[in-house]
């Protein structure tokens, strides 16, 4: 890894990153049923139709996990809240092992010296809620306030940092409308109820958590550089329309107040009446925000109905993905958030790859691509990117929801049989790149 701290501005932090339902073994401790696990169970969802019910085991084993992160010399651990674990049914009574859990985990990071970096909501929803619409209600955005008020009620004076809802975009678009994630809709109405309703619910929960007292709050978005096929009109109109629901609908409602034209052109019809009157609540102030940020896309104009175009494969290597290593986009996005956010700090809050790694062999690619993204980080911040944070995506191998336990992300690797967890060769460059002296 060709880079040290000192290479980055004084109080920068490295973190890497988990999510509940990814690691912990949803199956234990009381949780209740998600529309994860039924959507897994649906033939023709996800790769062999596995599901979380195991995963890393995490609920079991948090201790070697937080010690591997401590001794990779992390600052930060971003980590998720199972909506499902702490309340069964969605709303109602608290399954107190669940909040017992995540109470112990919390002080667990503290005792290592590691800093609680929360998001609420990392896609798992609890079933009973789903039955009821799920995200296209717009009730969700007061059960979830709900939920977020139990959860922080017992961690928030804890925490260091806290944010609501991971990567809207797959919350709405990726689940409602191209259907890769549950509940697996593919209607154009669903979505932009759904992206609308999952802002509401992200203004709800910072005003919960302001009531509460908590500071340094903050929003998490994911972004794909759109790269028009060609030259032409079309297709940089298709790339634009891209960019603008992926990557600018929910930085323009959080702080601009309204959406995109190039998205209102598609949405219009279909955002729930008196959208317009709810900007009061999502734009609640934020401390920060997160950017979590893998690819590129290569963006073809199309006759088809709106959006009017489709991906086409690119050029670029790719990881055990199929993404292409673009590391110039992590650059673009640092730069173009700043057009929102002014001057609030950033965190890149998820960054990594992807690569099939045996434990016995150096997994070189992912320090590669790490470096590639960490210098890129360094020419944002030189070109006025107020970006405080790094974190790493993902400290163990994991479930990668549609994609199953195939696609490998950690810097530890973990065999899905025996659970054991192996410290890649990233995790040991990472961990010499970021000794404290
Ligand atoms: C984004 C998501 O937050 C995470 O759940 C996922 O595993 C990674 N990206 C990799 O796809």
């Amino acid at each position: 890894m060709e880079f040290t701290r000192a290479d980055f501005p004084k109080d920068f932090l490295f973190g890497a990153a988990t999510s509940s339902y990814q690691i912990e073994g949803h199956a234990h401790g009381g949780a209740g049923p998600t529309h994860w696990d039924t959507f897994a169970a649906t033939p023709g969802n996800v790769v062999r139709a596995e599901d979380g019910a195991r995963a890393c085991d995490h609920y079991h084993r948090w201790p070697e996990d937080l010690d591997l992160m401590a001794k990779a010399n992390f600052d930060v651990y971003r980590f998720s809240t199972s909506w499902a674990r702490v309340l069964p049914e969605g709303t109602g009574p608290v399954n107190d092992e669940g909040l017992d859990f995540y109470d112990r985990l919390v002080d667990g990071m503290l005792e290592r010296g590691l800093k609680p970096a929360a998001t609420l909501y990392h896609w798992e929803l609890p079933v009973a809620l789903a039955d009821k619409g799920g995200w296209r209600n717009r009730d969700i955005a007061n059960w979830f306030a709900d939920f977020t008020e139990v959860v922080m009620a017992r961690l928030g004076d804890r925490v260091w940092s806290a944010a609501p809802i991971n990567e809207p975009w797959c919350v709405g678009w990726l689940s409602h409308f191209l259907g890769q994630h549950a509940p697996g809709l593919r209607d154009i109405r669903a979505t932009a109820h759904a992206m609308h309703h999952v802002l509401l619910a992200h203004g709800r929960a910072i005003e919960v958590m302001r009531g509460l007292g908590m500071s340094n709050l903050g929003a998490v978005c994911n972004f794909e550089y759109a790269q028009p096929v060609d030259d032409s009109p079309a297709a940089h109109q298709a790339a634009a329309t891209y960019d603008a629901y992926y990557n600018r609908f929910f930085l323009s409602g959080l702080f601009r107040g309204t959406y995109p034209d190039e998205v209102l052109t598609g949405f219009a019809p279909h955002l729930p009446s008196g959208w317009q009157d709810d900007f009061g609540t999502i734009q609640a102030p934020l401390d920060w925000v997160g950017l979590n940020y893998y690819t590129r896309k290569i963006i073809a104009p199309n006759d088809g109905p709106w959006p009017h175009h489709h991906e086409v494969p690119g050029s670029l290597p790719k990881t055990q993905m199929e993404w292409e290593v673009y590391p110039e986009g992590l650059h673009h996005f640092l730069t173009m958030a700043g057009e929102y956010t002014g001057d609030l700090p950033l965190f890149v809050t998820e960054n990594g790859m992807a690569n099939p790694d045996q434990p016995d062999q150096p997994d070189d690619a992912r320090s590669a691509y790490l470096t590639a993204h960490l210098a890129e980080v360094i020419r944002a911040i030189d070109d006025g990117a107020n970006v405080r944070g790094y974190f790493i995506w993902s400290l163990l191998d994991n479930y990668e929801w549609a994609l199953g336990y195939e696609k490998r992300f950690g810097l530890i690797h973990v065999d899905f049989d025996s659970l054991k967890r192996t410290p890649k060769a990233s995790y040991h460059a990472v961990k010499r790149a970021l000794a404290r002296d």
